[in-house]
């Protein structure tokens, strides 16, 4: 496996491996990388015979006052887990070489209305960051395919709809979210959370859990069921961003009529916000 800082020599290896006709897949990442990310690149592996992972903590997603100095850089660490899964890239390049002409000059890719809600309004000018590096990076690889988790199910569906809206050569592959053994979505940001904020944690997933059967069991009062959800997370000392329960399909409100819902969740845990979701069909 080999690590690679620079775009030029990227684009030199790649072109290689496409004369042989070689598939690429890709796996972006902001690295710090646990069972979640490997799983990822296992679901590439297992379909292309070349797999790229990117490890960039991107400036332009991170709003003011977030977590951009103090996201945890590992790349040692991540090379190893890469290794294993059977990885055949890192490509890890340094910010200058991603933006040359610093973020203000750059262009940037916006996603109407899926961008909107949850953690588009909490988190503005988000997406755009997300939507902009995610096309860099296809631009960089020119991947086949590229592998997302369905844990950021607000950034896959932003990532869906760029690709069909510009018409993107890339296919989007959804993969389900990993979580530890009491439920927690694993998170490089669980890193953050005190041993009595990790005890608390699992109440995040539990509650989508009790919503979802309530759902399941076919309630409609769907503003109550939020309600509800919300007051949950505060009792047990956490203080929600959002629970949203919304149509799969649009991320908007969902309405008596929609099969497929989504719970969307994003909650304070200290200083920690923590993401998650839960979909079902009825
Ligand atoms: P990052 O948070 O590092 O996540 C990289 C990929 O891993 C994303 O597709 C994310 O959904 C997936 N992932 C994270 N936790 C997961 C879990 N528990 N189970 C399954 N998949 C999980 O998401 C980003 O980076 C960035 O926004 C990026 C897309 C790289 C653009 O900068």
């Amino acid at each position: 496996m080999r690590t690679i800082h620079s775009l030029k020599e990227l684009r030199t290896i790649l072109r290689g491996y496409r004369r042989q006709g070689k598939t690429i897949g890709l796996v972006p990442t902001m690295g710090n990388l646990h069972e979640g990310h490997i799983s990822l690149v296992r679901k590439a592996s297992e379909a292309a015979d070349i797999v790229v992972t990117s490890i960039f903590v991107n400036p332009m997603q991170f709003g003011a006052g977030e977590d951009l100095e103090t996201y945890p850089r590992t790349l040692a660490e991540d090379q190893e887990q890469l290794e294993a899964a059977g990885n055949t890239l890192v490509f890890a390049p340094a910010a200058s070489e991603v933006y040359p002409e610093g973020l203000s000059q750059q262009t940037q890719v916006v996603v109407p209305e899926v961008s909107d809600g949850h953690c588009g309004a909490s988190r503005p000018g988000h997406f755009e960051g997300v939507a902009t590096v995610v096309t860099m990076l296809f631009n960089m690889v020119q991947p086949d395919f590229a592998v997302f988790g369905e844990k950021d199910f607000q950034q896959l569906a932003v990532i869906r709809k760029m690709v069909r809206d510009l018409m993107i050569p890339v296919e989007v592959v959804g993969a389900p979210t990993v979580r530890e053994s009491d439920g927690l979505a694993k998170s490089s940001r669980n890193g953050y959370l005190s041993a009595e904020e990790r005890k608390l944690a699992p109440v995040v997933y539990l509650t989508l859990q009790q919503t979802a059967e309530k759902l399941a069991e076919g309630r409609t009062d769907f503003q109550t069921l939020e309600q509800d959800a919300r007051k949950n997370l505060v009792a047990a000392g956490l203080r929600p961003d959002y629970f949203n329960i919304v149509s799969s399909r649009t991320l908007k409100p969902a309405t008596p009529e929609d099969s497929d819902i989504t719970l969307l969740v994003a909650a304070f845990l200290g200083t920690t916000r923590l993401i998650d979701n839960l979909s079902i069909s009825r």
